[in-house]
């Protein structure tokens, strides 16, 4: 299949990533993986693992194969359809590295410090050991912030939302399907187009985030869900693991006679998801304590555990190698446009200025 064939008749380009970290969980899958299967029948779509920006947090690369490979069978088994989607490695297409070290140059220190992904990051540090300056005095609030962000946050973290903005911008997306956090670095890639085409005319397209229906799915603890606070619920998982974990679950109703606000439970936002026909059944039966928090409860496991069916079907069949096939024919598609990209951007520029 020839590139032109390729996305003919699709108006639009979607693109988003995924850093290998580790198992998915629903929220992934909910959140994001379901727009972006949507999204390839109508739109030219572009789906690519983010290695790159996994390294700003993890240096050892040990497990980046296996993370790699195993996360883009989860994509396939779910719906991600190569025939109909460009899937990639972003480490394999250099281009993202040109292009953002040239929009580098075009954002102050201070906008990407204020991102709240990186105060996100010197939070969480600030959390993991006490701060001391170089006199062993210990900081806190804004000074052990500032002394974090100089000594233990990579340049490369800092940067994290500029190559996510270049990543974006190299293949003239026009949507991009992320989850809700994502949306600060979304609208930094906006104004990083916009500079860029003042700067030297017309030449990146200016995209817009999608956040899907699913926007929140929190955690069985009520936390963000996340395999490291082990709140998380995944698809491999059979009907009496995910019973598990949602029993555990803290509801917001302390008393069967209390009454309840279904939308400060956790248990309810798996209710919108996967229990739509019971969804208002059991807002209701909250509010007016009329349904036990343990019947509401009980009534997930089978559904979340049929959503993902097929997927738990299609998982194991298949290979490494199909994966890597699969991969090495997106990062020569992905290649090409962006390289085409590259060339306008370096013409805009005027920096062939040796031809
Ligand atoms: N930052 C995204 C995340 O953590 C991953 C990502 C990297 C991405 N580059 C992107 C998402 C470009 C959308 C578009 O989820």
């Amino acid at each position: 299949m020839n590139e032109a064939d390729f996305d003919s008749k699709k108006e639009g380009v979607v693109l988003s990533g995924m850093r290998p970290t580790g198992e998915l969980h629903i929220g992934h899958f909910e959140g994001v993986l379901r727009n972006w299967v949507e999204l390839q029948n109508t739109h030219r779509s572009f789906y690519f693992v983010a290695d790159w920006h996994a390294l700003t947090t993890e240096l050892d690369t040990t497990h980046l194969q296996r993370h790699t490979l195993d996360m883009v069978k989860d994509w396939l088994a779910f719906g991600v359809d190569p025939e109909k989607s460009t899937i990639f490695v972003q480490s394999y297409v250099p281009q993202h590295a040109e292009l953002g070290l040239i929009l580098e140059r075009l954002i102050n220190i201070g906008a990407l410090e204020r991102m709240p992904s990186f105060k996100d990051q010197l939070n969480h540090l600030s959390t993991q050991s006490t701060t001391r300056d170089e006199n062993g005095q210990i900081l806190t609030g804004e000074d052990a912030f500032r002394r974090l962000a100089k000594e233990k946050v990579s340049a490369g973290f800092l940067n994290y939302p500029v190559l996510q903005s270049a990543d974006i911008l190299l293949y003239g997306a026009t949507h991009v399907p992320v989850g809700e956090d994502q949306l600060p670095h979304i609208e930094l890639t906006r104004e990083l187009a916009r500079i860029f085409n003042r700067q030297y005319g017309e030449t990146l397209v200016v995209p817009e985030a999608l956040v899907g229906e699913a926007k929140r799915i929190r955690g069985t603890d009520g936390r963000k869900m996340s395999k490291s606070y082990k709140n998380d619920i995944n698809p491999g998982m059979d009907p009496a693991q995910i019973t598990s974990r949602v029993k555990s679950m803290v509801t917001v109703r302390s008393t069967l006679e209390k009454k309840g606000e279904p939308f400060d439970c956790a248990v309810y936002d798996l209710q919108r998801v996967f229990n739509q026909e019971g969804e208002l059944r059991i807002a209701q039966g909250c509010r007016n304590a009329s349904i036990r928090c343990y019947d509401c409860k009980m009534e997930l496991p089978d559904k979340i555990s049929a959503a993902y069916d097929d997927y738990r079907e299609k998982r194991p069949k298949i290979g490494d190698d199909f994966v890597k096939d699969v991969l090495h024919e997106g990062n020569k598609r992905a290649t090409t446009v962006a390289q085409r990209t590259i060339e306008r951007v370096i013409e805009a520029m005027k920096m062939d200025y040796l031809r």
